[in-house]
């Protein structure tokens, strides 16, 4: 397909979610595609183009031929600033009720122009799954891309399931603290010893009519309509899961992970085509340069987690309590209703070997030499940049499927250790006491280490041009 004229390239419009742990993986995939001669048409919505161009740069968005960015709106009130991350439940709701029309001129635009080839399939965010609506009318096909780990998908896909077995609602708040979350679950089969706690967190709720939780059972039903799904992990990773999710979902394909494949794989055009929605500060790199192997613990909660204020100062204690050199990345929008105050004494006892910052280029860091432990919320791209670096994880998940992907990491893959929800001080400090200087932290490096190994010899490749020549390029 390499000198194919423009107009015979096959053409895919990729949509994702419009959060950065959706973002990312999305636009991976995107480059993959592009590499294999297909035209891309990457749609975000009109806020995340916005904070693009801010965090980016105007040239580093519109700069190929054949890779092209579009936008609509969200539905969603504009919010006061740029550096806001949307309310995820405003956003399911949002996207799943507004988008499907706009989306629908967007194809009807682009298939009648005379400069870019018909649209010929759709590979969309598992949680926009209204995208499958206009696949259908297009008679075209479409692929949804669910960016959870497979072992969260399943549970998901589980929770109609869980409901059914008496598991939601919870009969009264008080089963949030009484050990109730502690029992297991016993209705998924490939995840023995799970318990209530692991299990993906919108379920733990006494409103029968939550919101997500019904959203994620109507995506998850949905689901079965695409013509196929791809999730970002590896075979060896989640053998067991994926085989029982393929039992429900026939046509899936573990093309993971993106980040690491599509490196292999982009144009060099598309070499500083990013994502971030915030400015990466670089300087980290350099500090991490001056440091010795292995001796800093790099400490990051993604792009949605939230903490109180008492949180934050309660582990802030834990981390210099360990004595540990560190780099620290605090999101100005990571504490509730305030910008992030660390104590003064903190920062006194660790002005020598800690570092903050407010964003960073994450796979960079992970895949620095210095840097030998992640303490992370576990979002599923956290967890498998950290697997695909070799770097062992202190996990403190907060929401959605980090608990699935931090049981997952703590007691399946021997890669992590999990910090308690009611964090303390004296706890953070053992665990990473434990993780960046006892031997138990250097068997656990050791073991990400062999993950990163099969993570670089995982099917996915092969995974991907199947996907291609079965699904995407079905006439
Ligand atoms: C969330 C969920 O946690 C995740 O499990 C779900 O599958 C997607 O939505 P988020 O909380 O943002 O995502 O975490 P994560 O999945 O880890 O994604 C964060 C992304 O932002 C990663 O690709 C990470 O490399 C990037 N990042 C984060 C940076 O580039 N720099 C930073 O400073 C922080």
């Amino acid at each position: 397909m390499e000198s194919m004229n423009i107009m015979q390239k096959p053409h895919a419009v990729c949509i994702p979610f419009p959060a950065q742990g959706h973002i990312n993986p999305m636009l991976k995939l995107a480059k993959i595609l592009h590499s294999k001669s297909f035209h891309i048409t990457f749609v975000h919505t009109e806020f995340n183009h916005q904070r693009l161009l801010k965090s980016q740069g105007s040239e580093s968005i519109n700069r190929h031929p054949s890779f092209c960015f579009e936008t609509i709106p969200d539905g969603l009130p504009p919010p006061e600033n740029l550096d806001v991350t949307q309310d995820t439940p405003s956003l399911c709701k949002s996207t799943s009720e507004t988008c499907i029309e706009p989306f629908r001129k967007l194809l009807t635009k682009l298939n009648n122009a005379t400069t870019t080839p018909p649209v010929s399939c759709i590979i969309s965010d598992g949680v926009m799954s209204f995208t499958l609506d206009a696949a259908d009318e297009l008679g075209i096909p479409e692929v949804l891309f669910w960016t959870t780990s497979a072992c969260g998908f399943l549970a998901y896909a589980h929770y109609d399931t869980l409901r059914q077995n008496g598991f939601f609602p919870l009969k009264e708040s008080a089963d949030l603290t009484n050990g109730y979350l502690d029992t297991i679950v016993e209705c998924i089969p490939s995840m023995k010893g799970l318990s209530l706690k692991d299990v993906p967190s919108f379920i733990r709720s006494t409103n029968p009519d939550e919101l997500m939780v019904n959203f994620v059972i109507r995506e998850t039903n949905r689901a079965q309509k695409a013509s196929a799904i791809i999730l970002n992990t590896f075979d060896d990773l989640e053998q067991d899961a994926l085989h029982e999710l393929s039992l429900i979902y026939p046509r899936i394909y573990s093309i993971g992970p993106v980040h690491m494949v599509s490196k292999s794989m982009e144009n060099k055009d598309l070499h500083n085509l990013g994502s971030s929605l915030w400015k990466e500060e670089t300087a980290c790199l350099e500090w991490l340069d001056s440091k010795e192997p292995n001796s800093v613990v790099y400490v990051n909660f993604g792009s949605i987690t939230v903490m109180t204020p008492q949180q934050l100062v309660e582990f802030s204690w834990g981390l210099a309590n360990s004595n540990q050199t560190f780099l620290w990345v605090i999101r100005p929008d990571l504490v509730s209703g305030d910008s992030p105050t660390l104590p003064r004494e903190f920062l006194q006892a660790t002005i020598n070997r800690g570092l903050l910052a407010s964003w960073c280029p994450q796979e960079k860091v992970l895949n620095h030499p210095s840097i030998g432990g992640f303490l992370t919320h576990s979002g599923w791209n956290s967890t498998l940049e950290s697997i695909s670096s070799g770097v062992p994880m202190v996990c403190w998940p907060f929401f959605a499927e980090q608990q699935t992907n931090c049981w997952y990491s703590c007691n399946q893959w021997g890669i992590g250790m999990e910090i308690d929800s009611d964090v303390s001080r004296k706890q953070v400090e053992k665990l990473v006491r434990i993780l960046m200087a006892e031997e138990k932290g250097e068997e656990m490096r050791g073991m990400a280490r062999v993950w990163k190994k099969k993570a670089e010899s995982s099917s996915s490749c092969l995974n991907i041009d199947k996907l291609i020549n079965q699904v995407l390029l079905r006439s």
